[in-house]
């Protein structure tokens, strides 16, 4: 019983392995349970973590608490694949097994040199009193994934910051190595703090990075930096109210970018202006980037939003990883597309039918639609979700499925069209995920749906081609 606080820091050895057998049967027996997604074998799987590229391998971590659908004790989990369609599954990366960690091994970052990964996270600590006592935690993995978890970095939060404080990512420049965390400053605002040293394991903090944003939010999770173009891109996921409108930031929380000249670590400013909401979905949240060999910049999220409780509770299990995207920077926006090594999923391709018989519910349509379309999944009950345009704006509305949820944040999303006339978007369909690139990878929707026994997919003003799509392995 989650709704027992205590019982979610109960950890793996309190419980027995009947328990956890029973709740991987009732998890993977789930209709909603995905395909071709990264997910957990039972419990919640939040945050991406670690994202990189390391000894010819894509490695990815995730947020994990075993024991059941809720935000409990975290675990770091780890898979690897030099394909994303076979993975290995290497079982739990870090245990929250150290005093400073007790409370979960939260979100963080890899950085690969020297032969080594070297894994940053947030080891979070409540004292006996009741008080959150976060640090930055240093941790490595070898060639031979045997990990040694190393000692905080940063020990307690940076002066001038709450305890909300965690979600550290690492970069390097001229030698020197730099660490961002992400956190609420002593005003209750979303601040940057900025650490450097000339060892990953010796990092001073430097102060606070200051910008030119509007106000947004009292808490920023999991930053992510990066440079491309000689621009500096910068990823974060605000807590906290966020102006909104009827096309923008309507989530509980939300995925906002920023381009600006790239980050003065000198003058410790940053000096984007302006923030845009990266996904227009329900679920998506705490996205994390890294550049492969092959200098590609890979995007990865959580297909999922916290605060709510999902349909798949029930069965013991939440949530999944978005399909990995590549991300460009185009007309001055940042640009998603599904990973080239996804059509290698592709099982046979169907000429779109108005109505169509859906034989497989994992599967990508690639369309090219008119300035109005409508795209309505359905079952035979005719419980649905609809993706329409009328030309000016599309919309995604899931307030028609067979299990609704979080409606108190609304069951419609509008984004305006950026490209008015006919052109192609990607739509990515697992059980119960819905991923949809439109305007060339430049709004992008990202959304659970629950629609039992879907069945037809019937459209209008759209046509094209539909792919039935293999499972991961
Ligand atoms: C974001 C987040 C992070 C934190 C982690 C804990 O979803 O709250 O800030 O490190 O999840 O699981």
């Amino acid at each position: 019983d989650f709704s027992n606080r205590q019982n979610r820091f109960l950890s793996l050895t309190d419980v027995s392995s009947q328990y956890l057998q029973m709740i991987e049967g009732k998890t993977k027996q789930d209709p909603y349970y995905p395909t071709y997604h990264v997910a957990p074998h039972h419990g919640l799987l939040n945050d991406p973590n670690g994202l990189s590229f390391f000894n010819g391998k894509h490695h990815i971590f995730y947020q994990w608490f075993p024991l059941g659908p809720v935000h409990g004790l975290k675990h770091w989990y780890h898979v690897s694949t030099e394909d994303f369609i076979h993975f290995e599954d290497h079982g739990i990366a870090l245990y929250p097994d150290c005093e400073f960690d007790s409370h979960g091994c939260f979100s963080g970052a890899a950085f690969a040199e020297g032969g080594m990964l070297h894994l940053f996270y947030t080891g979070n600590h409540v004292t006996e009193e009741g008080i959150p006592n976060p640090s930055q935690v240093y941790a490595s993995m070898d060639k031979h994934l045997n990990i040694t978890k190393g000692r905080p970095i940063a020990h307690a939060p940076a002066p001038g910051f709450t305890h909300n404080f965690r979600d550290p990512v690492v970069f390097k420049r001229e030698n020197i190595y730099y660490m961002l965390v992400g956190g609420e400053n002593k005003d209750g605002e979303g601040a940057l703090a900025l650490y450097q040293g000339e060892s990953m394991q010796q990092l001073s903090f430097q102060g606070k990075v200051t910008t030119d944003l509007p106000d947004a939010g009292y808490m920023w999770e999991c930053p992510n930096y990066f440079e491309q173009d000689g621009r500096g891109v910068f990823i974060f996921s605000p807590q906290g109210e966020l102006e909104t409108d009827k096309y923008n930031f309507n989530n509980v929380f939300s995925v906002a970018y920023v381009l600006s000249d790239p980050l003065d670590v000198r003058k410790l400013h940053y000096e984007g202006k302006q923030y845009i909401e990266l996904d227009k979905g329900f679920d998506f949240y705490a996205p994390q980037t890294y550049e492969d060999e092959r200098g590609r910049r890979i995007l990865i999220g959580w297909l999922g939003n916290s605060k709510s409780d999902y349909p798949t509770d029930e069965n013991m299990w939440a949530h999944m990883l978005t399909i990995p995207r590549q991300v460009t920077l185009q007309r001055n926006r940042l640009v998603q597309q599904p990973l080239e090594e996804l059509k290698k999923l592709r099982l046979g391709a169907e000429t779109l039918e108005q109505e169509h018989n859906l034989s497989s519910r994992a599967f990508e349509l690639e369309l090219s639609v008119d300035p109005d379309f409508t795209l309505t999944f359905s079952n035979r009950k005719g419980e649905s979700v609809t993706f329409s345009s009328n030309g000016e704006e599309y919309c995604l509305d899931r307030s028609d499925m067979t299990h609704t949820f979080a409606e108190t944040y609304g069951t419609k999303r509008y984004a305006l069209r950026k490209y008015k006339e006919n052109h192609r978007i990607r739509l990515f369909m697992d059980s119960s995920s819905l991923e949809i690139f439109c305007d060339y990878g430049e709004t992008v929707f990202t959304s659970r749906i629950f629609i039992e026994d879907l069945e037809y997919l019937k459209s209008d003003g759209a046509s094209g081609t539909l792919y039935n799509l293999g499972s991961i392995t």
